[in-house]
C-alpha cells in the first residue's frame, strides 16, 4: 500500500452512460445514510466539495437539499463528469486531488466509494488542509470484508495481490482507527448498511462479484480459477454486502 498518485481507472469511461443503474441499489443506500447524516446534523454550509464524485447524483442531491449551497466535484472521468453536467449546477473539475488545489475552503468534503483509488490518510491531509474550521467531512465506503462469502469462495486471490491493488481499509474498526490514528477528525456519526444478497444463477455472481466488485481490478489475472469456481459453487450463493458511512468533524473545532 502506498500513497503514490493513482492513474485514473479506465472503467468509469465504459460504465459511465450505465454506472447510475446501480443495479442492487448498494452505492443509493450509501449515499442515503451520508444524506441522512447531515439533514441530522443538521447540515447548514454553503460550499461543498465532492471528491471522486462519479455523475453527480450525491451533488444534485445536495443541491436539492441545500439549495443556496456552491458545489464542486472532482473526478478524473470525463465521461462521469458529462453525466454529472447534465444533473446539477456545480463546478465540475477533471482530475484527482493530485492536480486540483481550489482556492476554496469547503464547508463540506465528501468523498463515496473511492477508497479504492485513494487512501482514507491521503483524503484526510486533503480534508485537514482545505475545510473550513467548521466543516464536516462526509464519506461512505465498502471495507475489504464487504462479500465475505464471495471472498472465501475466492481463496485462489493471494492476500500480496489484495495488498497491491487496495487502499480500502480492511473493516468497520480498522477504517475508524486509521481516522483516529490520523489524528485531524473525530468521527460524530458511523453507520454501517448490511443488506442480504441471494444469487441463483452464475451470471449475476460473475457480474457482481467480478465484474463490478473490489475482484474487478485483477479480474483478467483470475479469469481460469473464477471460472472454475464459479462452475461448481453451490446456488443459490448467498452474500452479505456491507457500506458504512461516517460523518467526521475536525478535532481541534472542539
Ligand atoms: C465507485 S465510483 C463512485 C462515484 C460516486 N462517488 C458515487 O458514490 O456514486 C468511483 C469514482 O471514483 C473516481 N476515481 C477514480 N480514481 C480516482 C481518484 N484517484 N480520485 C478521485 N476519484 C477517482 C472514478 O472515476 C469514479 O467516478
Amino acid at each position: 500500500m502506498t500513497d503514490q498518485r493513482t492513474e485514473p481507472d479506465p472503467l468509469y469511461d465504459a460504465v459511465a452512460a450505465t454506472y447510475d443503474h446501480d443495479h442492487y441499489g448498494l452505492i443509493a443506500a450509501g449515499r442515503n445514510q451520508s444524506a441522512t447524516q447531515l439533514h441530522d446534523l443538521p447540515f447548514r454550509g454553503r460550499t461543498a466539495l465532492d471528491i471522486g464524485c462519479g455523475t453527480g447524483t450525491f451533488l444534485a442531491e445536495l443541491h436539492e437539499a441545500y439549495p443556496d449551497c456552491l458545489l464542486w466535484g472532482i473526478d478524473p472521468s470525463t465521461a462521469m463528469l458529462e453525466v454529472a453536467a447534465s444533473k446539477v449546477p456545480a463546478t465540475l473539475l477533471p482530475g484527482t486531488i493530485d492536480d486540483v488545489v481550489p482556492a476554496e475552503k469547503f464547508d463540506l468534503i465528501s468523498f463515496h466509494f473511492v477508497l479504492a483509488y485513494e487512501s482514507i490518510e491521503k483524503l484526510l491531509d486533503y480534508c485537514a488542509e482545505h475545510l473550513e474550521p467548521s466543516g464536516v467531512v462526509a464519506i461512505a465506503t465498502t471495507t475489504m470484508d464487504n462479500i465475505p462469502a464471495s471472498a472465501a469462495a475466492c481463496d485462489f486471490v493471494d492476500q500480496s495481490v489484495l495488498d497491491e491493488h487496495f487502499r480500502i481499509p480492511a473493516s468497520r474498526d480498522e477504517l475508524r482507527a486509521r481516522i483516529e490514528a490520523h489524528g485531524a477528525f473525530r468521527v460524530v456519526d458511523y453507520r454501517s448498511h448490511i443488506r442480504e444478497l441471494e444469487f441463483t444463477d452464475t451470471d449475476a455472481i460473475r457480474e457482481f462479484v467480478f465484474e463490478s466488485n473490489w475482484f474487478r481490478g485483477f479480474a483478467d489475472a483470475f479469469r481460469d480459477e473464477f471460472e472454475a469456481t464459479l462452475a461448481v459453487v453451490p446456488l443459490p450463493h448467498r452474500d452479505l454486502f456491507q457500506s458504512h458511512a461516517l460523518l467526521l468533524s475536525r478535532r481541534s473545532a472542539h
